[in-house]
């Protein structure tokens, strides 16, 4: 979506704060940049590199990675470098260009949403601190008697705000209703529910409560968890505008004091209250959904890295093996904590105690040889073909290593591991560095459903390149849009951002009020996440430039692109087309311009 910042600050403010601060001075407190050419280069600060692919270019105010394709403006650099908010990272600007911004002007809607945020807030913490004294009172003994036989002391009871939801004659509703919340809020918190038979009734019954709480100790959201073996184990509330479970992460409000420079990350509520109690302050969970983006870059800034302390069961294996990559391309470093024989952190240290859980943690393994190993369980080692696919799948995961002396380290590693010569081990990987690294898998897919996917995925990834490509040589040329614009229009482009992108871009080419040097810098403040931004950057950096072609040729391989993106299109309007008849004259209206548009070629 793109921002409101219009509803904060008018545009013209944001465009005075982005000139007033020059991205290289900027980036400079921060990155060591050298000049080379054009531009300025540096090690990039989003990932673990040794030699620089971090570019900033001062004409074009914005920065872009070749390593890990992070790229965006001034702000998209500070948003991202310090977790800052688009109005955080615009005002740290302001400040440092001596711009006084006006005081947030907030229109009658952002008024009424920060609103209900505060009253979503008020009735959790109403919620909590009720479900808190209950636990503690004689309806809440059976509660009580639970958390005490999974040995849990009252300190740490208290601590995390532990509570207990009864459930009968409605109680909670009753008392929040006393305070004078609506019904309405109390169905929105997720507290209450409502339906023909039971009428407006209690969420949470006969459940001991984990309030979730974010950085600031604030109540978001419960998590229930049955006395027994009921099902579902736990009852989550839903999402909320306060609670973005993508966003959060259970224990980090304490987590974040313990002044260690890592994280231990766990899958279960029970499992961080467990390491708390043991000492281990550092531990924090995800909120009952797959570990997120978001919450790798809420983390990063704490900690720079993250000891995965996973369920050691065959869902922990997977879940660890997919968030290792998240963490990796967010440059949070990780380890991964063995916990077997045990199910899990808290069973752990029930049976072994703390000494033993901090051997564990000495003993963390490697990421990436985390990752091998578990690879390796996929192949038949005593069969020599199925050896030799498992060599080429650590040649293709060795492809992620750019930096040649860190790739080196781990052939050695895994050289002496698995029983095969680092020579040949690296020259398998320069093989496929050629062929396309990382991405060619080792062993053909079998499976139709997967080969599907892939297809899928690719197409998505085509399409964003061609709509890419053409971006990027307008961008360059912007001249050229004349000749395509009877034939395409942003509706070609993919729904979301790039059709955002392209109306943005193409209304300016159109009224010639395109200018190269502030345009992209500009367009991508309209955006107001940092990964928006980058995506919108990453639109303009795919390579077309081929300055030795002739113009001419230029020209056509421009020309070809176009065609492509309309190609795209009609292909999206024919499958739309299979489901709504209606859209069939429309379609053959699109051929017809992409027949038009070929034939200029
Ligand atoms: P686990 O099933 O591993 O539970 O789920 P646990 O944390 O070890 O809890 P205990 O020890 O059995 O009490 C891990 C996490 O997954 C989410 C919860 O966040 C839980 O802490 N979960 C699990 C749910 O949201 N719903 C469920 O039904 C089960
Ligand atoms: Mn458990």
């Amino acid at each position: 979506m793109p921002n409101n910042t219009n509803m904060y600050y008018p545009d013209e403010l944001v465009e005075e704060v982005l000139a007033a601060n020059d991205i290289v001075d900027v980036v400079s407190s921060y990155v060591q940049l050298k000049r080379s050419g054009a531009n300025y280069f540096g090690l990039c600060p989003f990932h673990n590199e040794k030699s620089p692919s971090f570019s900033v270019s001062k004409s074009k105010q914005i920065f872009h990675c070749f390593g890990c394709g992070t790229g965006g403006n001034v702000l998209t650099f500070l948003m991202k470098y310090e977790n800052q908010t688009f109005q955080e990272a615009l005002r740290q600007l302001s400040d440092r260009a001596g711009i006084a911004l006006p005081e947030i002007n907030y229109s009658a809607e952002a008024k009424k949403r920060e609103e209900k945020k505060q009253q979503l807030f008020a009735v959790n913490k109403e919620a909590a601190t009720y479900y808190y004294h209950l636990l503690r009172s004689d309806k809440g003994r059976t509660g009580l008697s639970y958390l005490q036989k999974r040995g849990l002391t009252d300190d740490m009871m208290k601590q995390f705000g532990l509570g207990y939801a009864s459930g009968s004659s409605n109680d909670l509703i009753r008392h929040l209703k006393e305070k004078g919340f609506s019904d309405d809020l109390l169905i929105e918190a997720g507290l209450a529910s409502f339906d023909e038979k039971q009428g407006l009734h209690d969420k949470f019954w006969n459940r001991v409560m984990f309030p979730i709480q974010d950085v600031s100790n604030r109540v978001i959201g419960f998590g229930g968890r049955v006395m027994g073996d009921a099902k579902p184990k736990y009852l989550n509330s839903p999402e909320t505008p306060i609670f973005d479970k993508s966003r959060n992460l259970y224990g980090l409000n304490i987590a974040k004091r313990s002044r260690k420079n890592h994280f231990l990350l766990c899958e279960g509520y029970m499992d961080v209250i467990a390491m708390h109690m043991a000492g281990f302050t550092e531990a924090v969970a995800s909120l009952g959904t797959s570990f997120t983006e978001g919450q790798a870059s809420l983390l990063k800034r704490y900690v720079s890295g993250v000891i995965l302390a996973y369920d050691s069961d065959q869902a922990g294996v997977t879940a660890a093996l997919r968030n290792l990559e998240i963490l990796r391309k967010a440059g949070v470093a990780c380890k991964i904590l063995d916990m077997t024989p045990y199910k899990d952190p808290d069973e752990f240290l029930q049976a072994e105690g703390k000494e033993a859980f901090e051997e564990r943690i000495r003993q963390a393994e490697n990421a990436f040889l985390f990752k091998i190993r578990m690879k390796e369980k996929e192949f038949n080692m005593e069969d020599p073909e199925e050896r030799t696919a498992f060599y080429r799948e650590m040649a293709r995961n060795l492809c992620s290593f750019t930096d040649a002396v860190e790739r080196e380290n781990y052939a050695k590693a895994l050289s002496s591991r698995y029983y095969i010569k680092e020579e040949q081990l690296l020259s398998m990987v320069a093989s496929y560095d050629r062929a396309g690294g990382e991405n060619i898998p080792a062993r053909p897919v079998r499976q139709g459903t997967i080969r599907k996917q892939v297809q899928e995925e690719k197409w998505k990834r085509s399409v964003r390149h061609s709509e890419g490509l053409l971006l990027t040589a307008l961008s360059v040329k912007p001249d050229w849009f004349a000749r395509i614009e009877p034939f395409l229009s942003a509706d070609d482009f993919e729904e979301g951002l790039p059709k955002e992108v392209a109306e943005a871009f193409l209304k300016a080419l159109k009224e010639h009020t395109y200018e190269e040097e502030k345009f992209l810098s500009s367009l991508i403040s309209m955006f107001d996440t940092a990964e928006e931004q980058e995506a919108v950057s990453a639109l303009f950096q795919t390579e077309f430039e081929n300055p030795q072609a002739e113009e001419e040729q230029q020209k056509k391989a421009f020309l070809d692109v176009a065609c492509a993106v309309k190609r795209f299109s009609v292909e999206r309007i024919t499958e739309k087309a299979k489901e709504d008849p209606n859209l069939l004259l429309k379609l053959v209206e699109e051929k017809k311009a992409l027949d038009t548009l070929s034939r200029l070629r």
